[in-house]
């Protein structure tokens, strides 16, 4: 099929892009951002996402993949249009749709004969609808409006693509559910027989719905996983009241089919670009039509209860004050796998931190230049025992594999205070204690 993918250069955009080329599509990818697209079109891409590079340069030159700045023919020719803009968060809770409507004006006067326009970016119920008007009111072309949420992690967004665990399609097009029915022939019951060299999911659930069912049921996962993050940190906390340990807990709760392990890992709690902010959009929605989500407030209220938890337990560990302690924060990312800093709680605990008079010293093992970008006040150190050096602290803030295997007794030597503080329990115990360190962690 003829697929045309706006946002293309941007995270979901680029996968959904590379995905259905590798599906044997002919996709195009659209982005105003046209050096970002210069580079795609010769095989860079802007985000690191494993087995990415390796598919956009084989989509790209088995002629599947192209990249342009322009909307032309081949979006008004396209079977399927996606739209990928962000919809980013504004400081309410109410999402910015200044990108989505951009497109939408724009695709009304391109698009000829019978489209489908399949909505990707997470956009408010009721968007929909003021999508169609714009649609109707300009002329010839016949529109089928559809919502197909994605359900991509940072890190894993190509795995993500190829094994999803249900699609939805949210639209009340009978054409519309056919013509995504074929978009997605090989991965739906009945589909096994159509062949691809690929490793992907087959028969995986295709649930078609109403367009408000498929928008909430993306907002409520988010919430969801949310919630799981939030009752767990909560219970790290009682663990922490009464002598427990989070780690076995979380294994003995999860061990249960109805519930399960996963996004049951004590934390500093809930960062990205997804789950705040998914959580914050179903918040609001629910006040705007009169309805207010104490539960939801919660979760949310939880996780900014935890930034302070970290920080008063870090306190505590330097003595009961922090000015002019030297801290080494260990991992800025979001999350172990990511160069992604922009919703990163470690960049809001080090500014808590340094705000009370802590002088930081900030490692990564991939992120420290996007972060030296969104924050250049902190310091940045290149390793980290050369981050440890004089430290007060040691403060892990990511789950990074590299900081499992840590050598704890050059940590030890290198460090003034000998104490870890393991936000993210990933930190090997015995090696650390073994080399002379205390060792502190969220919940047990
Ligand atoms: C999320 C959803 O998983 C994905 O389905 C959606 O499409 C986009 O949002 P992502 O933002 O990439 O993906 O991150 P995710 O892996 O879900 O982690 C979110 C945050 O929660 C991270 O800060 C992570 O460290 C934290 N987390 C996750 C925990 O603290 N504990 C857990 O058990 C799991």
């Amino acid at each position: 099929m003829r697929v045309s993918v706006i946002g293309g250069a941007g995270y979901v955009g680029l996968v959904t892009a590379v995905g259905l080329a590798k599906l044997g599509h002919q996709v195009v990818g659209v982005d105003v951002n046209a050096t970002v697209v210069a580079g795609l079109q010769s095989g860079v891409s802007p985000i690191y996402e494993e087995g990415l590079d390796d598919a956009l340069a084989a989509c790209i030159a088995s002629g599947n993949l192209r990249f342009t700045h322009e909307l032309g023919d081949e979006t008004s020719e396209a079977d399927v249009v996606f739209v990928a803009v962000g919809s980013p968060m504004r400081a309410d809770g109410s999402a910015d749709l200044a990108a989505v409507s951009d497109v939408v004006k724009n695709l009304a006067t391109l698009l000829r004969g019978h489209t489908v326009v399949a909505v990707k970016s997470t956009v408010p119920v009721g968007t929909i609808a003021a999508m169609r008007s714009e649609f109707e009111t300009h002329g010839d072309s016949v529109i089928d409006l559809v919502v197909n949420p994605e359900f991509l992690s940072e890190g894993s967004g190509m795995w993500d693509f190829f094994h999803p665990s249900r699609i939805i399609v949210g639209t009340d097009s009978a054409r519309a559910r056919e013509v995504m029915r074929d978009l997605y022939a090989p991965f739906l019951p009945g589909g096994e027989g159509i062949s691809t060299d690929l490793d992907m999911a087959r028969d995986v659930p295709l649930l078609e719905t109403t367009v408000q069912d498929a928008q909430i049921i993306k907002y409520a996962s988010n919430a969801f996983l949310a919630t799981r993050i939030s009752f767990i940190n909560e219970v790290a906390a009682v663990c922490d009241h009464l002598g427990g340990d989070i780690t076995r807990v979380a294994e003995g709760i999860g061990y249960d089919p109805r519930i399960g392990h996963r996004y049951l890992q004590a934390g500093i709690g809930f960062g990205g670009p997804c789950l705040e902010k998914d959580l914050q959009a179903l918040i609001y929605f629910a006040a705007e039509h009169g309805y207010k989500a104490n539960f939801l407030e919660s979760t949310l209220a939880r996780n900014e209860e935890q930034l302070n938890v970290i920080v008063q337990r870090a306190r505590e560990l330097v003595g009961g004050e922090l000015r002019g302690k030297k801290i080494s924060v260990l991992g800025l990312a979001f999350k172990g796998g990511t160069n992604d800093v922009r919703t990163s709680l470690s960049l809001r605990i080090i500014h808590l931190l340094m705000n009370f008079g802590a002088v930081v010293s900030a490692h990564d093992p991939v992120a420290i230049e996007e972060a030296r970008r969104l924050a250049p006040d902190i310091e940045y150190a290149a390793d980290p025992y050369v981050s440890a050096e004089g430290a007060d602290l040691v403060l892990v803030l990511t789950d990074w594999p590299e900081y499992g295997e840590l050598d704890w007794s050059r940590i030890a030597k290198a460090s003034n205070g000998k104490s870890v503080f393991d936000g993210r329990n990933v930190v090997d115990q015995i090696a650390c204690e073994t080399a002379g360190m205390a060792y502190v962690a969220i919940g047990r």
